[in-house]
This record gives structure tokens, sequence and C-alpha cells, in this order.
């Protein structure tokens, strides 16, 4: 057992009775829901089904939610707007670059970007904006360096990039990008969804400007749930397209909803649209705090230490590792790449050793419940299918 592998044990013995019956290393699609957010959200349906709820049970979860999403990435509570998903945080985004007010209308991305991070730019394409895609280098990360150099002509509206690539957890250098951004007014967006909760990552260091995450892989929390950060003074300088009618000044009073005056709330709950799914938001804040009480750093240690057993096993097998290596660019995606992949990939998910099968390789994506003797038992698989 590693060191932190001994001092997440409880944590592990606490939260996930199923630990030893499978190996789960499939967070990158969605994460398993700690037993203190099932029990909460139980309760929370419970107290409904009794009819025995107040206000109070659904503001709750709610503040506590920002409070926790902000805690995450370095930000405040009245920057972070709850929503059901990435997508529409990355609409939000969208919706600012529209609403600039400028004459700049180019949107920068790189290829092979998730398509949730792609389509509501290309959206703007039908918007008399042009959508500049910047194609990966040859083992498919993200050429930073050209994107850099075309945010320094000057004339970029937007720049949005993965925190984490999904296909093989390539780590952008978001305080580069960033800063490159700030210094040339551009709208920095970052689509955090495979780092937030495995990845340390500071909203103010990397001058991120707005920062979309769902709630349902890394965060362990209900698919309905996720954060959109938006930076403070941004925040009053656009509006959503869809309002939502809590999110004015004239509705916080739920005596008087019909003194309708359009005067917008100055946080990001002016980006949130009508009643959420509280209940997921009550597995959502649970989860992250969870994630906040074992520390993201010590998280992301201990993945680094799991993840490197896998890749002493591919170096001494000659076996392809898709996923950068570079210090700077690790996360919590690791992919291989074996010859004969889709029957390699088969027998894992025969043992019940649960990871995805994405873009040509296999995809681990480790967390802070999985233990070092999981990943020997994922190496004794992955040797069963190569040692004849
Ligand atoms: C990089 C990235 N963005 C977004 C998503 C999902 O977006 P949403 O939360 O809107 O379903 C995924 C995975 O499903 C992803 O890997």
């Amino acid at each position: 057992m590693t060191e932190r592998g001994n001092e997440f044990a409880g944590y592990r013995a606490r939260e996930f009775a199923w630990s030893g019956q499978r190996v789960y290393l499939n967070a990158a699609s969605f994460g398993p829901l700690p037993d203190r957010s099932k029990h909460a959200i139980d309760a929370f349906n419970a107290r409904r089904w009794d009819a025995a709820m107040t206000d109070e049970d659904f503001i709750l979860p709610q503040t506590r939610s920002r409070a926790a999403a902000a805690a995450l990435i370095g930000a405040e509570s009245n920057e972070i707007a709850l929503t059901p998903n990435t997508n529409i945080g990355i609409n939000i985004a969208a919706t600012a670059a529209f609403q600039a007010g400028d004459d700049r209308r180019v949107i920068l991305i790189s290829d092979r970007e998730f398509p949730a991070n792609v389509y509501p730019w290309l959206a703007l394409a039908r918007q008399d904006f042009s959508v500049e895609i910047i194609p990966t280098d040859d083992a498919g990360f993200p050429r930073e360096d050209e994107m850099l150099e075309r945010i320094e002509e000057g004339d970029v509206a937007a720049v949005s990039v993965s925190f984490v690539q999904y296909s093989n957890g390539f780590r952008a250098d978001t305080e580069t990008l960033g800063t490159a951004c700030r210094r040339n007014g551009t709208l920095f967006v970052v689509d955090a969804i495979q780092g937030v909760g495995a990845v340390p990552i500071d909203v103010r260091a990397s001058a991120i400007d707005i920062l979309a995450c769902g709630g349902q892989k890394w965060l362990c929390s209900p698919w309905g749930s996720g954060f959109t950060y938006v930076r403070r003074d941004l925040i009053t300088e656009f509006e959503p397209l869809l309002p939502g009618w809590i999110s004015f000044e004239a509705t916080q009073d739920f005596t008087r909803l019909t003194d309708y005056r359009y005067d917008m709330l100055e946080d990001a709950r002016r980006f949130e649209i009508g009643s959420l799914a509280f209940q997921d938001f009550v597995g959502f804040h649970n989860s992250v705090e969870l994630l906040l009480e074992i520390g993201v750093d010590r998280i992301f240690e201990h993945i680094r230490t799991l993840e490197d057993r896998l890749i002493g096993w591919a170096e001494a097998r000659s076996i392809e590792v898709v996923s950068s290596l570079d210090d700077e660019r690790r996360s919590g995606i690791l992919c291989l790449q074996p010859p004969d992949v889709e029957n390699v990939f088969g027998r894992l998910m025969a043992a019940d050793v649960r990871c995805a099968y994405r873009e040509g390789a296999i995809r681990f994506a480790p967390h802070w419940y999985n233990t070092m003797e999981e990943i020997e038992r994922v190496i004794e698989v992955l040797d069963g299918a190569y040692v004849k």
C-alpha cells in the first residue's frame, strides 16, 4: 500500500462498500457516488416524501455547493453558478464572447477537444464569428505554442481549452495560456471536468475568466450537478441568453414575485436558470466536501503514484504510453495502447477492471479510492494478455 493509500483506507472503507469486489478506474467517465452523498440524497428525498420539507432544505445545499465548488478552484462563492453540466457553462462562455462588444470575431480551440467544448463555439460561427481549430501535434496533444502565437496577434475574442484532454490526459498549461489571454484582452475559458477534483487548479493563478465543470466524473457527484465559475468583474459584463426567474433582485422576495423589474443579480447566480435539481446538489456538496477534506494536492500525489506503477510496467514491456510523461502534463488520465488493444480491453472488462476504450487506447482513470493492490491486479490481467 502507498503511504497515501494507507491514509485513505479509512475513507475508502466508509464510503465505498463495493471496494474489493471490482477495480474501478473509470472516474474519467463517471465517478462512484460516496456513501455519505447517497445517504444525504436519500434523506433529502425522504423529507420530501414525508412532506416535512421547508425552504431551508433546498437553500442550504445550494449555498454549500457554491462554497465547496469555489474552494476547489480558489474562487469566491459569489463567482459560482450551479449548472447541470459542463456544456451549459461553455454556452455561458460563448454568450460572454458574443456580447463582448468589441470587433474581435475569432474563437480559438484545439482539434480533438471533447465536443462539449466545440459545438457551442461552432454555433458562434453561424453568427459572424470564425472558429479557428489548431491541429494537434503528432502525439495528439494541443499545440499550445501555436495557440500562444495566435493569441499574441491580438484579434482573438476567446480561447477555450480542456484543463485535461479526455482522450489522452494531456494537462493544459493554463497559467501560460491564461496570462497571454489576459495580456491581450482575450476571454480565457476552461472546460475543467477532466481535472477538477483530481488535479489542483487555481483560477486566479491561471487568469481564468470562465471555468465549466460537471460533477459526474472526478467530483463523484450526481449527473445533473455541476458548476460554472465566472470571474467577478466579468459577471455584470454580460447577460445569460436564457434568463432564470430566480436570477433577479425582484424575485428574491418570494412574497412579491409579480413586482417585475429587470434587475439581474450581480453575482454568478444570474447564470442559473430557474429551480435546480436540489437533490442532486445535496449529493454534489457532500461529495465535493469529501474531496476537500481529503485534499486535492494529496489526491493528485496518490493518483500519480498509482499511475507510475502502470507506466513502469508499460515501459518494461515496450507498450506504448499515449499520455504525456512530462511532469507538467500529467493528470488523472493515463492511456496505454498495447498491441491487440481491443482484446486486452475485453480481458480487463471480463476481470471486472472498469476502464474505458477511447480513440484506440485504454484509458485508466484512478482516483483517491484506488489502491496499489488494485493496480497490481490490473497488471496481472495485462500480463495475462501478453505473457504466452
Ligand atoms: C472534456 C470533457 N468535457 C465535457 C464532458 C461532458 O460534458 P457534460 O458535463 O456537459 O455532459 C466530458 C465527458 O463526458 C469531457 O471529457
